[in-house]
């Protein structure tokens, strides 16, 4: 089973659009995936409870409250949308449930700040100390191309984290998300989206 956290304690850094677009791609691939909502606001809980019905099925994970469950026996993929502020005792405890974390970060110079707390905790968890989980960071909002993602790239250097993907800004994420679907659910994705998913969906994929 691969379980994977999308975190970053920053409000507003793409965290659920990340862990939607995660869920209906593994469905699409024939996995059967499972999504939990540690966020009290649940946005991707009520997401999922507006997916249409004939896209591929991702099941509800459901976790009560501050109790961490984990995912059910029949799952093949696991994705688990966290809150902002995450951090503590319930950052640590759904870290030891994971073996994958994703990051997303925007490349604005307040936000890479914010993010520096994050990383230096995560890097004193014992989970990533002893190497049981993997960190990826994903620029969001983020062309590949320009300057914004070579600057998020030099200033993750301090932290050794890799930036493995960018992804662009585009109102269809958010058009996408407002009716259930993500760009994934439709027949053919844009090939420059493809192209900036490409790098995450392969580390997904590859055996830790
Ligand atoms: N690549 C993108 N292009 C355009 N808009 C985006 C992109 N990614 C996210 N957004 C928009 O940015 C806003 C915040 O994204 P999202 O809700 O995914 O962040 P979050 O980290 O889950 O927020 P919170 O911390 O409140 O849970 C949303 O309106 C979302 O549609
Ligand atoms: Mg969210």
């Amino acid at each position: 089973m691969r379980r994977i956290m999308v975190a970053n304690p920053k409000g507003g850094s793409g965290k659920s659009t990340l862990a939607v677009h995660l869920a209906s791609w593994f469905a699409r691939n024939d996995e059967l995936v499972y999504l939990g909502d540690l966020d009290r606001q649940q946005s991707t809980a009520r997401w999922l409870a507006g997916r249409p019905r004939s896209l591929a099925p991702i099941r509800h994970w459901d976790i009560a409250g501050d109790e961490f469950d984990a995912p059910p026996k029949d799952c093949t993929v696991a994705i688990l949308d966290t809150p902002a502020g995450l951090h503590g005792k319930r950052l640590k405890l759904a870290l030891s449930a994971m073996d994958r974390i994703v990051v997303p970060v925007s490349p604005s110079r307040f936000d890479m700040l914010a993010s520096r707390d994050f990383f230096e905790e995560l890097a004193e968890t014992k989970a990533v100390r002893k190497d049981r989980v993997d960190i990826a960071i994903v620029g969001m909002r983020v062309d590949p191309r320009t300057n914004a993602s070579r600057l998020l790239v030099e200033y993750l250097q301090q932290f050794d984290l890799p930036l493995i993907a960018c992804i662009r800004q585009s109102q269809r994420y958010v058009q996408a998300v407002e009716t259930g679907v993500t760009l994934f659910d439709g027949n053919r994705i844009d090939p420059v989206d493809q192209l900036h998913w490409r790098p995450l969906l392969d580390w997904l994929v590859r055996r830790r």
